[in-house]
């Protein structure tokens, strides 16, 4: 494998971040909320921001620390590598894993580090503009410590998460192809069952077996849509809590790129139930052609949400992200649902703890004027 260039830069601007945002940052008990003091120096900066936002504003960095810790796992091993595009560098060299995604989309390993940049760009911002406002930023570095692959390629640094254990939740595959709506109580089957199985190559020997490589890719590209779903309905139920109209355009815009995540990973995913890629096995876990037989609850080719019930169900259906409400798409719920990811699987208790309290700081905000 050719040396990692992007991955480099993006652990560096880590560091960065890490050295230059987290001077006296704690994130326990009662200081969840952290120092909140205006900036005299500047009258736009120094708007104080109310609790609520503050509070929204601290999950969603927590949220995005997490992504991009996973996402950072996915661009070492299945990212652009030779830092140039495949279409540019037809002859690099790719891994058994690179291979494997782009059997899905030739650009899917320019894809992974595109997100990747994008993930660590929101979390990078939302500390700097919580800094710029007076108030702590969120730091995890103290929970990096989880062991990662140590396939070729990987670098030997402490995780906040695991990517070797998870529990894939697929039932967005078959939410957004269906005329119901989960704030109306409507639930939906997975459309794969994914338990406890690895999404990235966790020694060199994931490497061997084209199906066994190409099984751990198609489990990834189903992760990437469930980490993208999650964090477009997130964004939609927070901002309807924020009451800045300032923090409203963070949210709103942040919460747009997270919708265009995963939309590509919606595009993605369903490559990997189609011919060519699909039928494949490995141990016990089979990606089906979803085309035959032809069913448009999984039908491969439906990549944008398709009509579902909004606001009412007596209203014309409408197409759009969904949840939005707090019991599914609320922090708690992301909580609950990256725990039941197994994103957390080795992590300390009192990370937990410290999450499932900012997400219950952030769910009680309300807009206020
Ligand atoms: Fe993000
Ligand atoms: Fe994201």
């Amino acid at each position: 494998m050719k040396s990692n260039t992007d991955v480099a830069q993006m652990k560096n601007r880590r560091s960065f971040l890490r050295n230059t945002l987290t001077t006296g940052a704690v994130v326990a008990g009662s200081t969840v909320l952290g120092r909140h003091k205006a900036l005299a120096q500047d009258s736009e900066a120094s708007a104080e921001l109310r609790k609520g936002d503050i509070a929204i504003l601290r999950f969603l960095a927590a949220a995005e620390l997490i992504e991009s810790d996973l996402w950072q796992q996915y661009a070492e091993l299945g990212g652009l590598t030779s830092g140039l595009p495949i279409e540019v560098d037809p002859n690099q060299t790719l891994n058994a894993y690179q291979t494997a995604l782009s059997n899905l989309d030739s650009d899917g390993p320019q894809y992974i580090t595109s997100n990747t940049i994008d993930e660590i760009s929101h979390a990078t911002f939302l500390n700097g503009y919580l800094q710029s406002k007076g108030v702590d930023p969120v730091d995890f570095s103290e929970f990096e410590t989880l062991q990662g692959s140590t396939a070729a390629g990987a670098l030997n640094v402490g995780r906040l998460t695991n990517l070797m254990h998870l529990n894939v939740d697929t039932s967005w595959y078959i939410r957004y192809r269906s005329s119901t709506n989960p704030d109306f109580g409507a639930a939906f089957p997975q459309a794969i069952k994914i338990t406890n199985r690895t999404a990235i190559p966790r020694t060199d020997a994931d490497f061997e077996g084209t199906d066994h490589i190409q099984v751990i890719a198609n489990t990834a590209a189903f992760h990437f849509g469930f980490i993208e779903q999650g964090g477009s309905s997130l964004y939609q139920a927070l901002s309807q809590k924020v009451s800045s109209l300032e923090v409203l355009k963070i949210t709103l815009g942040i919460g747009g790129d997270e919708i265009a995540h995963f939309l590509e990973w919606v595009d993605f995913s369903g490559n990997a139930v189609q011919v060519p890629v699909a039928p494949v096995s490995d141990e016990g876990l089979t990606f089906p052609n979803f085309f035959n037989p032809l069913n448009p609850l999984i039908q491969p080719s439906l990549i944008f949400p398709v009509p579902c019930e909004f606001i009412s169900p007596n209203l014309p259906r409408c197409s759009v992200i969904r949840p939005t409400n707090d019991r599914f798409a609320g922090a708690v719920a992301a909580i609950a649902s990256f725990t039941h990811d197994g994103l957390f699987v080795g992590q300390q208790k009192e990370f937990l703890r410290i999450l499932q309290q900012m997400a219950e700081e952030a769910d009680a905000a309300r807009r206020e004027f």
